[in-house]
């Protein structure tokens, strides 16, 4: 048996009707950029989240440069964000001339105590990172972000539909950033991204940054200067489409999660997640990259998200990290491993991993 670690062709195969009338229309009319599948599409994710207003854009990165561009987040400021995340969480704080500012995580997602420790007079906001589909403590973070003045930008980039009290992931803090590319929980057929918040001059001031800081309802009067961060009419229309199944299929990679856990709870030396989303379903094991070959034998794709903490990339020496540093990211960086998951995976599937799993 092969087993991919996700199957995008599965999902495409299940909508393929709706997808294929979508893509149509885009085409019939070949208006591609923005527009009203942009802005249809923006109503529904914001509604769907209970957010007042949703900002499409052209990826996760973008996002997270977007809000925290229109946050203020500028030259000097620091952002303290985990060590244990995509390096998309940290290049748009760079490419602002911030700092970001690393701290451990527990459980896969930010420490709260760390947080405390390294906020100076420079700290500007805080980004928790909901890594995997699994909720940072976001009443700790929100407690600590009003008591210091400082803004909370949630990476909810892993995180579609997840919550944490009642409330969907992304609209707890100041703003909540969003991801689409194709393997998310909800991802479009390209990059793709969105930004929500409650705070409409926010949404304006994003809006009117994300397309050449064009004055609302001109083509050539720019009121700033801003970037050119749009969300394809082609990626808006089949968001739309697969945004109606998202609650179907995160009920799915709960079901599946479960049937993991259930196979997985009494092999010895496996490590289980906590609950979430299921964005990615990772386990921890001592000999990780001995499962992961032995895996890879019986024809099972794994992943590994993500082998090496921020605070040792190459690409962030500038920002001070050494060995040691953030003990937790470490550990796991070396134990982590991510098995098949998406809501199209089979319960035979499922035990085929787990027994290859047991037999190692
Ligand atoms: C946690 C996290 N942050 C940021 C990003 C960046 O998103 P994108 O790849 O859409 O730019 C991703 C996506 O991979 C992510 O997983």
């Amino acid at each position: 048996m092969k087993i991919p670690f996700v199957d995008l062709k599965a999902q495409y195969k299940s909508i393929q009707k709706e997808i294929d009338a979508a893509i149509a229309e885009i085409m019939a009319n070949t208006s591609f950029i923005m527009g009203e599948p942009v802005k249809e599409f923006e109503k529904e994710f914001s509604s769907f989240l209970g957010a007042k207003h949703c900002v499409s854009v052209s990826s996760g990165t973008s996002a997270l440069y977007l809000a925290l561009h229109a946050l203020g987040v500028g030259e000097g400021d620091e952002v303290i964000v985990p060590s244990h995340t995509f390096i998309g969480s940290v290049e748009p704080i760079t490419l602002l001339g911030a700092v970001p500012v690393f701290v451990d995580v527990k459980d896969y997602v930010i420490s709260v105590k760390d947080v405390r420790d390294k906020i100076t007079d420079k700290t500007k906001a805080i980004m928790p990172v909901h890594l995997y589909g699994q909720s940072a403590p976001m009443d700790e973070i929100m407690e600590i972000a009003s008591e210091k003045g400082l803004k909370v930008v949630e990476d909810a980039c892993q995180a579609h539909g997840g919550e944490y009290n009642g409330k969907k992931l992304g609209t707890i803090g100041d703003v909540g950033c969003f991801s689409f590319y194709p393997g998310k929980n909800l991802g479009g057929y390209g990059d793709g991204g969105a930004v929500v918040c409650n705070d409409k001059k926010l949404a304006e001031k994003m809006r009117q940054f994300l397309d050449h800081g064009r004055e609302k309802g001109e083509k050539y009067v720019h009121a700033s200067l801003g970037f050119n961060f749009r969300m394809d009419a082609l990626q808006a229309k089949v968001l739309s489409v697969k945004l109606k199944y998202l609650a179907d299929w995160t009920a799915k990679r709960q079901e599946n999660a479960t049937l993991y856990d259930k196979n997985l709870k009494k092999v010895k030396g496996v490590e289980i997640p906590p609950k979430g989303v299921y964005h990615l379903y990772v386990i921890q094991h001592d000999d990780r990259d001995g499962l992961k070959e032995h895996l890879d034998g019986k024809g099972i794709s794994t992943g590994i998200h993500y082998p090496v903490p921020l605070h040792l990339q190459p690409a962030c020496k500038e920002f001070g990290g050494k060995k040691g540093d953030f003990p937790e990211s470490e550990k796991i960086a070396d134990r982590i491993l991510s098995l098949p998951m998406f809501p199209e995976l089979t319960s035979e599937q499922i035990d085929y991993v787990c027994k290859a799993i047991e037999e190692f």
